[in-house]
C-alpha cells in the first residue's frame, strides 16, 4: 500500500481533514483529561530541518512522544543531505530506518521528491510554498472560540507568503472565505488562487489592507520577510501600510479574532497593543500545533 504522506491541503480530502480535525479535539481531550493514548508505540518520526523551527519541531516531539513513539532530530547541515547526497537516495535510505519523515524544507519540489521516493509517510514541515500544519492548528483555534468556520470570512493582510498560500487552499476544503490585501508585487502565486477558486472557494484579493479587514470574522498576518525569501522582500514602508494595528483591527467584527502563526516582529507586521490584546488567540494557536499534529501523525501511520 501507499505510503500516507500529509504534503498540502489540496493533497488529502476534505473527508480526510475532517477526521483529522476530529480526532485532533478528541485526542487534546483524551491529553488533558490524563488518559492514555499511545497507538504509536514503537513507531520513530524522522524530522529533517533546513531552516531554523520552535513550534514545528517541538510540537513534532512532544506529539510523538505523548503517543508513545519516539523522534530522531537531523539538521540538514549535519547530514549528507546538506554535501552532496540527493533527496532520492536520503530518502531511501531513511525509509529503512524510520517509520516517518516530517520534514522542513526550502524549494516545495524538495519536498515532493522526498515523498516521492519515501516508503514511509512524509509530513510537510514547510516549505517556501506552503505550511499545511499550521491552518489545521489555526481552524481548531477559531472554532475552539467561535464555532466552525464554514461562511466564516478569513482577513490576510502582509506578505503573499507559504502560510497564507496554505490558508488559501484551506478556504476549497474548509468553505471559509478570503480577504487578501498584499502590496503590490508580493501577490500569493495564482496556481493556489486558481486552485482554490476552481475547487469552489470564494477568495478576494485586493491592495487595500482596510478593505479585506472590514467585515472581517478573523484578521490573520505573518511575518513580512519569511525565511529563504529575505532577497524578495519588499521595504518597510511598502509593508507599513497592511501592518496590523488597534486602527486596523477596528474595521473587523466587533468579536474578530487575531491570529499570527508566530514567530512574530512585533512593531512590523503587528503590534504589541494587538497581538497582546483580548482579540489575539496566537498562543492558542501554538497549543493547537501539538494537538494537530498528533491527528496528522496518527492519519499517516494507520492509528485514525
Ligand atoms: N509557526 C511555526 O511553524 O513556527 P516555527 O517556525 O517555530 O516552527
Ligand atoms: N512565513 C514564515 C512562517 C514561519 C513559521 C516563514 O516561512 O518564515
Amino acid at each position: 500500500m501507499a505510503a500516507k504522506h500529509f504534503l498540502d491541503l489540496s493533497a488529502v480530502s476534505a473527508h480526510d481533514l475532517g477526521g483529522i480535525m476530529n480526532d485532533a479535539m478528541w485526542r487534546r481531550a483524551a491529553t488533558k483529561a490524563g488518559e492514555a493514548d499511545k497507538p504509536l508505540t514503537g513507531k520513530m518520526l524522522g524530522m529533517i530541518f533546513e531552516k531554523p523551527s520552535t513550534r514545528t519541531r517541538v510540537s513534532f516531539d512532544v506529539a510523538m512522544r505523548h503517543l508513545g513513539g519516539e523522534t530522531l532530530l537531523m539538521s540538514a547541515t549535519e547530514m549528507q543531505l546538506g554535501r552532496t547526497e540527493t533527496i532520492g537516495d536520503t530518502a531511501k535510505v531513511l525509509s529503512r530506518y524510520v517509520d516517518a519523515i516530517m520534514v522542513r524544507t526550502t524549494d516545495h519540489k524538495r519536498l515532493l521528491e522526498l515523498a516521492e521516493h519515501a516508503t514511509v509517510p512524509v509530513i510537510n514541515g514547510l516549505t517556501d510554498d506552503t505550511h499545511p500544519c499550521q491552518i489545521l492548528a489555526d481552524i481548531m483555534t477559531f472554532e475552539d472560540h467561535r464555532g466552525p468556520v464554514r461562511g466564516k470570512t478569513f482577513a490576510w493582510t502582509g506578505d503573499g507568503n507559504n502560510v497564507l498560500h496554505s490558508f488559501v487552499e484551506g478556504a476549497a476544503r474548509f468553505g471559509y472565505r478570503m480577504k487578501i490585501a498584499v502590496p503590490l508585487g508580493s501577490e500569493p502565486k495564482y496556481r493556489f488562487l486558481n486552485w482554490a477558486r476552481n475547487q469552489g472557494a470564494s477568495i478576494m484579493l485586493c491592495h487595500d489592507a482596510e478593505n479585506a479587514v472590514t467585515e472581517a470574522d478573523c484578521v490573520i498576518t505573518d511575518t513580512w520577510v519569511s525565511m529563504n525569501s529575505e532577497d524578495k522582500a519588499p521595504g518597510r514602508n511598502v509593508l507599513q501600510p497592511f501592518q496590523v494595528n488597534k486602527q486596523l483591527m477596528m474595521r473587523a467584527k466587533s468579536n474578530a479574532l487575531f491570529m499570527h502563526c508566530l514567530p512574530a516582529h512585533r512593531g512590523q507586521e503587528v503590534t504589541d497593543e494587538v497581538i497582546d490584546g483580548p482579540q489575539s488567540v496566537v498562543f492558542d494557536e501554538a497549543e493547537n500545533r501539538l494537538h494537530a499534529q498528533k491527528s496528522i501523525l496518527a492519519w499517516c501511520l494507520g492509528a485514525i
